[in-house]
């Protein structure tokens, strides 16, 4: 995909699904900002996509996206260095994975802070300089677990905000040339899920019709498409990459086959 003068940033892009979204990115020519928490970990991804820290095209800033302070710095480097920003993918997220009855608030609030204001927080300061792209985009990680899930009562709620969040912007933004989507991953091989044991990947992997974990290109496609120009008439929509999984349940037929 062609991304030849545009800039774009994302977020939680020193590993995983954002490393890979960031790859493509500048695959594709684009000038790329990588954000992440630590200093070794931006250089590091900026030297893994560019293969030289001193490339012009890639910069490297850490920022805490749950911290408005750390957020408005942010957008104010990215200014100072590229002095435009047509893409901005809301990508740093965590999880604190446990059963509701013995959820803290300090895990629910952490989770909030992180994966739904952080999302806010970056789209409300990245949009000064969104709004002046003739072609602005902003593509949101999302997850299907926005639709809920055993042991994630924070994440879900979460990822079920970002889709709020998501179709609300697409219809105030729509009017400055601005799109704005989501995508939400399934079961994606990547550190967060390494921490999944063994019987509950088997049980995912189970439940795939794909029959597969889903990779970080999978996912940095879909979203490489929602940020391209062939996109340009989608907004307000949820691309769920996950092999099916979201797919209500089917029941057997018959019909001589495997099928359901
Ligand atoms: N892996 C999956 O199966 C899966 C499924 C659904 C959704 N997702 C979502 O995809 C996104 C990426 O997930 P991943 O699997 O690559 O995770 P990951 O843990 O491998 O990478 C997340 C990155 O975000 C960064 N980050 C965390 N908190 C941050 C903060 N406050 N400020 C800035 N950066 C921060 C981390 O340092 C890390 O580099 C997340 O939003 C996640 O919720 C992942």
């Amino acid at each position: 995909m062609d991304f030849t003068d545009r800039t774009a940033l994302v977020t939680g892009s020193a590993r995983g699904i954002g490393l890979e979204i960031a790859r493509l990115f500048y695959e594709g020519g684009a000038e790329v900002v990588i954000v992440d928490l630590t200093q070794e970990g931006v250089e590091a991804a900026c030297k893994e996509i560019a293969g030289a820290t001193d490339d012009e095209r890639i910069a490297g800033f850490t920022c805490d996206v749950a911290d408005p302070d750390s957020v408005w710095a942010l957008f104010r480097s990215v200014k100072h260095r590229f002095g435009k920003l047509d893409i901005l993918v809301n990508n740093a997220g965590i999880t604190r994975d446990g059963l509701f009855a013995r959820m803290t608030l300090e895990s629910w609030k952490k989770v909030i802070d992180v994966n739904l204001t952080g999302t806010y927080l970056c789209c409300r300061q990245g949009l000064a300089l969104l709004r002046k792209s003739p072609a602005g985009r902003i593509v949101n990680v999302s997850s299907i677990s926005a639709s809920g899930n055993i042991g994630q009562a924070n994440y879900s709620a979460s990822k079920a905000g970002v889709v709020g969040l998501t179709k609300t912007l697409a219809l105030e933004l729509a009017r400055y040339h601005l799109t704005v989507n989501a995508v939400a991953p399934g079961f994606i091989d990547t550190e967060m899920t390494e921490a999944v044991s063994d019987e509950a990947r088997k049980f995912w992997l189970d439940k795939i019709p794909a029959k597969r974990a889903g990779t970080t290109t999978d996912v940095a496609r879909a979203v490489a498409f929602l940020a391209s120009g062939d996109a340009s008439y989608i907004t307000g929509e949820v691309v769920e990459v996950d092999g099916g999984l979201h797919v209500p349940k089917q029941f057997p037929v018959r019909t001589g086959t495997e099928a359901g």
